[in-house]
């Protein structure tokens, strides 16, 4: 199953608009690997996603700061619940290798924070930066 970018997810905020794209691009690209190229492959994606995926969580973190956003710490929170996650996962794949759990729990994940953080948490911040950004 592809997830996809639509109008829904964006937040008007350019840079973060297209990290969002980025992200979501990669995380495709682990969902529709083919089977023989998993072993190999999935350990180069998990990397950039969670190198950039951190970048991203920074870059909002940073703005946020910036602006004296007044729900910065609970934004930042489910940031770090999503990094805390992630990690798991990566452990769990150092230790067993791309097995169909591991690329389902992503993809899981994947899907639960585009529908609950990008539509919730992040358009929420958006919607109170609009102005303030130029
Ligand atoms: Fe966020
Ligand atoms: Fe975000």
């Amino acid at each position: 199953m592809d997830i996809k970018w639509d109008e829904s997810l964006r937040t008007g905020v350019a840079k973060i608009d297209e990290q969002h794209m980025g992200i979501i691009e990669r995380i495709n690209a682990l969902i529709n690997l083919p089977e023989n190229e998993k072993e190999t492959e999935v350990d180069k994606v998990l990397r950039f996603l969670g190198g950039y995926v951190i970048e991203h969580f920074q870059t909002e973190e940073n703005i946020m700061i910036k602006y004296k956003y007044p729900d910065y710490d609970s934004h930042k929170a489910e940031h770090m619940s999503f990094l805390k996650n992630y990690s798991q996962l990566k452990r769990l794949f150092e230790k067993e290798g791309a097995t169909e759990l591991i690329i389902q729990a992503t993809q899981n994940q994947a899907v639960d924070w585009i529908i609950n953080h990008i539509k919730k948490i992040d358009k929420k911040m958006a919607a109170f930066l609009k102005d303030k950004i130029a």
